[in-house]
């Protein structure tokens, strides 16, 4: 995730695009530049660093010029440096482009680039772009077409803005699967990431779709298809945010922003990396004991992926709490072992901990992070990216799938390699494919019965949360969420151990979440919530679509579309227990971005 920003106005532009790159901090900061066009050169300043970090040793609003384009950057290809920062410029000077986004297919274009004379000064997917736009803009070629014919090779996201030499008053604009926003100003347009980013200059805007081309130019703006080059019509909106609701998209709260950006983040994961999910499943392949290592919600994810590789590829690992590695696995470690560290910030100090400690043993590491240039990624010899952008709210949401999206890509992997799965492995490519779109399909259906149910439970003060097989990852995430944002007590425990113990706190309207999905393990689960309800329990359900069963069984329910395969169902099913616990929270007056007493990145053991 990355932001963008494109400003065309009658004076100076360079600080204005400051002040909105501020507004896109959120989307990423660990690189900034700026670039203007003024008197047929092209002006940039970029480096690595936050804005205000640069700001103050760069000075980034001296840059001349009445039209420029800016990026806030959150390195997916290649390291947060300055060379990588964009914009990116094409071989003659003439072009500037930002992107936020992700170019599947940029080596192939990249090789060919190359063997046409180009020359590459980033390790960028993003720089493609602008060399492509280069072979395109031949004389008498508008800019817009120029850019039309090129994004015709692309594949991948991408929302973009270019600037010219050559025509110094446009902007063009292109965007697919990647946000992109115009504003309209009195003698003024803008496009960027999102609406706060120019919402201080106006509160016209137009959210573009997928496959728009748009023109800014001093008489106005035009939008095209990206596809035909023919014109298309988008409505004009008007924006009654306030600046609090503004930073954070026109959600109240981070973490409902997060929950809403799953689908994106999953696309963006799901997309591309192929050579390190096989390098990690190759590790897995290869070692003869497996750590899946980690603290609080990427745990979780580790217990979903240790079950995703046993089922998919019968390759058994062990989840291990990372801040219990040393004592209780430590001494079985060595140079046969391979630690798969899983980290959202790539920061956590139980988790550094145990990497530096296996390392130590000579163990091999790998790690499944958010965060690139984090501290896990210099311990580790392979590691893989989510692509979830930054995650503000103090509680995991988008992390947290994107992470089981990639636990299930390596398990793929690596019963594609063993070759001896018993399941239809193209079947389950084909539906992780399908898993952004199910997923807000799961948020625009169980969103209004989240808020129903909130105010139902919000005033009970402990709830069970209990699942069996994959479904206990899903069960225990949904716990913790509701715990650590509501201050609700909440346990979750495997449905079958639950006779073990926990039953016994069961009497009248004590209410029980069971996580239900239609897989092997929900002819025993309907057993479980048969014994919950006898005692008086109230049994509110995830389950899918046409479960009259468990339904009927049921005080209430959460709805999953059909026809999810097991291994994949803690992701949508994780989903409505996000939303239950956001809107408990709410109902609660606590505040979900910041809970009492926890951090987003605990870096003491
Ligand atoms: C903290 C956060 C949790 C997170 C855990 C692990 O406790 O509040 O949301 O799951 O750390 O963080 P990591 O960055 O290692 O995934």
């Amino acid at each position: 995730m990355c932001g963008i920003i494109g400003i065309l106005e009658r004076k100076n532009v360079a600080p204005m695009i400051r002040k909105s790159l501020k507004r896109l901090e959120y989307r990423g900061y660990d690189s900034v530049g700026v670039c203007t066009v003024h008197e047929g050169k092209l002006h940039i300043k970029k480096d690595k660093g936050k804005i205000d970090e640069i700001h103050a040793r760069l000075n980034l609003d001296d840059l001349p010029g009445s039209v420029g384009i800016g990026h806030t950057r959150w390195a997916t290809h290649g390291a947060p440096s300055q060379v990588n920062a964009h914009p990116h410029t094409d071989c003659s000077g003439t072009l500037a482009l930002v992107h936020n986004g992700i170019i599947e297919n940029f080596q192939e274009l990249k090789n060919k680039l190359i063997s046409r004379g180009h020359v590459f000064k980033s390790n960028t997917d993003t720089e493609v772009l602008v060399h492509l736009i280069e072979e395109e803009y031949k004389e008498g070629v508008p800019l817009e077409e120029a850019v039309r014919k090129a994004f015709q090779h692309v594949e991948g996201s991408y929302a973009v803005a270019v600037v010219s030499t050559k025509e110094p008053e446009k902007i063009v604009c292109v965007r697919k699967e990647s946000p992109l926003v115009l504003g309209i100003g009195d003698g003024a347009l803008y496009c960027a990431s999102d609406i706060p980013a120019f919402l201080e200059y106006t509160r016209k805007a137009i959210i573009l779709q997928d496959h728009d081309l748009a023109v800014l130019t001093r008489d106005g703006f035009r939008i095209l298809s990206l596809k035909t080059g023919e014109p298309v019509e988008r409505e004009v909106v008007t924006i009654d945010w306030t600046a609090e609701m503004a930073s954070k998209g026109g959600y109240p709260h981070f973490m409902l922003k997060e929950i809403h950006e799953q689908p994106y983040a999953l696309a963006d994961t799901l997309r591309g990396r192929e050579f390190y999910i096989g390098l990690i499943s190759w590790l897995i392949e290869n070692s003869k004991k497996v750590f899946l290592v980690a603290a609080g919600t990427s745990y979780h994810a580790c217990l979903a992926g240790a079950y995703m590789l046993s089922r998919l590829a019968g390759v058994a690992t062990i989840p291990v709490i990372a801040s219990e590695f040393c004592e209780k696995y430590g001494d079985s470690v060595d140079s046969d072992t391979l630690v798969l560290a899983v980290s959202q910030s790539g920061e956590t100090a139980d988790t550094l901990n145990a990497v530096r400690y296996a390392r130590k043993r000579g163990a091999k590491i790998a790690s499944i992070t958010n965060t690139l240039g984090s501290s896990i990624t210099r311990y580790s010899q392979v590691y893989v990216l989510t692509q979830a952008g930054p995650e503000i709210g103090v509680a995991a949401t988008k992390t947290f799938t994107t992470q089981l999206a990639t636990f299930a890509l390596i398990s793929l992997k690596l019963a594609e390699n063993l070759g001896n799965s018993a399941f239809d492995l193209r079947a389950i490519r084909e539906e992780l494919k399908a898993i952004p779109s199910l997923c807000e399909e799961v948020i625009r259906i169980n969103e209004p019965r989240a808020q129903q149910l909130a105010k139902r439970y919000s005033t009970y003060e402990n709830f069970y949360f209990l699942g069996r097989g994959i479904s206990v990852a899903t069960a225990l995430e949904g716990a913790l969420k509701l715990k650590e944002i509501s201050y609700i007590h909440a346990e979750g425990y495997p449905a079958g151990e639950s006779k073990h113990g926990p039953i016994a706190l069961i009497q009248d309207n004590f209410p029980c979440v069971f996580v239900a999905p239609n897989d092997v393990t929900h002819p025993k689960i309907i057993g479980n919530i048969m014994e919950m309800k006898a005692r008086g329990a109230k049994v509110i359900s995830v389950i899918e679509e046409g479960d009259r069963e468990v339904e009927e069984l049921s005080n209430d329910t959460f709805i999953i579309p059909k026809g999810v395969s097991e291994v994949l169902t803690p992701i949508l099913f994780v989903v409505p227990l996000q939303l239950f616990a956001y809107y408990c929270a709410v109902e609660r007056g606590a505040d979900p971005d910041k809970p009492r007493n926890l951090a987003k990145s605990v870096t003491v053991q």
